[in-house]
């Protein structure tokens, strides 16, 4: 049904638009070329892959990890597989949380809710550091870090879920010296890293804490964004030895991801299937991301918090005249779909005042339908009371 507010949008552009789900659109999973891998697989290995992995602190797939470290140039023994970046989410949480002297972790502000869920779910209490539009507010960091030095800090620097910020290249250098200086592990989620549509990736901050003594990164990677949700095959790149201390957290619990599903993984890169798919969703995605930062800027003026060199999300802090609540049950009257935005801030912090946060997901949208979202964005804002 449709309220009051509506009226004045005409049929023609009345048609729900979606800025609600970070997922891949169905033309970014090369779906008839994984069955095709799977059966050729099925045929050749069945046996090995309907049985148990091998059990005695098992890290993974070896093809795989072998893969993995190709990808990333790192030591494959610095790999563990797991069952998406949110089981490494969840494995390392419990890691490093257990014996914690303190329960403390920090996150960017906003940050991807479901990370944060996990981490309390591990006993952590998530305090919010604002994220600028090159990072954390390292200012605010510091301070912080004066009266109480977290477990870890979680960070996702390459095209934010939510927000579409880079941390640059200073910022993550910063991170390092501080993880050195007080003792704090950084988590760095990289789902989006691969999908850059301009610019140069700066560098990876695990790669940046090599040989920085008492830095401690652990980097966070998963197939879903560059080859397929579906296989739920997420990773961790991590010191040497902290494998064997996941395995066994991971023996006692679920033994191992699927053995299919990885080596399916594993031939997905040893074919050249993922150098290929990732080129091909960035050729996909650029002009839906190059239409987002043009029809924000028309629509939005200046609210979004940056522009982002590639990934899925632009976001803005829209000023308006009303709650969050009510702006929501207006933009749903508008037959726009919204992910509440406060939900992505720890539970001490929050948008700027006087606005509501926005994740505007362009991955799986038409220039159309994105660009008549935010015009009626603008117009809810500007009716809202
Ligand atoms: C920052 C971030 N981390 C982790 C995930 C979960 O990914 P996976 O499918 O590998 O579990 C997502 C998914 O949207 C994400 O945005």
């Amino acid at each position: 049904m449709q309220g009051a507010s509506v009226t004045a949008v005409s049929d023609a552009t009345s048609a729900k638009v979606h800025f609600s789900r970070g997922i891949p659109p169905l033309e970014a999973i090369p779906s008839a070329e994984i069955a095709e891998l799977t059966g050729s697989l099925l045929s050749a290995e069945a046996s090995r892959l309907f049985q148990y992995a091998p059990i005695g602190l098992h890290a993974g797939d070896a093809e795989l990890r072998e893969q993995l470290g190709a990808f990333h140039a790192v030591d494959p023994d610095r790999i563990f597989v797991t069952n998406g970046s949110l089981q490494a989410l969840d494995l390392l949480a419990g890691h490093l949380l257990k014996d914690a002297p303190r329960k403390k972790v920090l996150a960017e502000a906003p940050t991807y809710d479901r990370a944060v869920q996990i981490f309390e779910r591990h006993g952590a209490q998530v305090s919010g550091i604002p994220l600028r539009h090159d990072g954390l507010d390292l200012d605010v960091l510091r301070e912080r870090l004066r009266t109480e030095v977290p477990a870890f800090v979680y960070v996702i620097p390459d095209f934010q879920n939510p927000a579409g910020v880079t941390t640059s290249e200073e910022k993550r250098r910063e991170l390092v010296a501080l993880s050195a200086k007080f003792g704090f592990t950084i988590l760095e989620d990289i789902p989006y890293r691969e999908l850059r549509f301009a610019g140069t990736a700066p560098t990876l901050i695990g790669d940046l804490a090599d040989g920085v003594e008492g830095a401690r990164v652990l980097t966070i990677g998963s197939l879903s964004k560059v080859v397929s949700p579906g296989l739920r095959v997420g990773y961790v790149i991590a010191p040497l030895g902290t494998p064997k201390d996941l395995a066994a957290l991971a023996e006692s619990t679920y033994l191992s991801p699927a053995p299919l599903l990885q080596a399916v993984a594993a031939r997905a890169f040893a074919s050249g299937l993922v150098r290929r798919n990732i080129d091909e969703v960035r050729t996909l995605l650029r002009p839906r991301h190059d239409t987002a930062v043009e029809a924000v800027r028309k629509a939005l003026g200046d609210a979004a918090l940056c522009v982002p060199e590639g990934g899925y999300y632009i976001s803005v802090h829209l000023p308006v005249r009303t709650t969050e609540e009510k702006f929501l049950a207006a933009a749903g009257a508008a037959n726009i779909a919204l992910t509440r935005g406060s939900a992505f801030y720890p539970a001490d912090a929050a948008p700027p005042s006087g606005t509501v946060f926005l994740r505007l997901p362009f991955q799986a949208l038409s220039a159309e339908e994105f660009t008549e979202g935010v015009t009626r964005l603008a117009e809810v804002a500007q009716r809202a009371e």
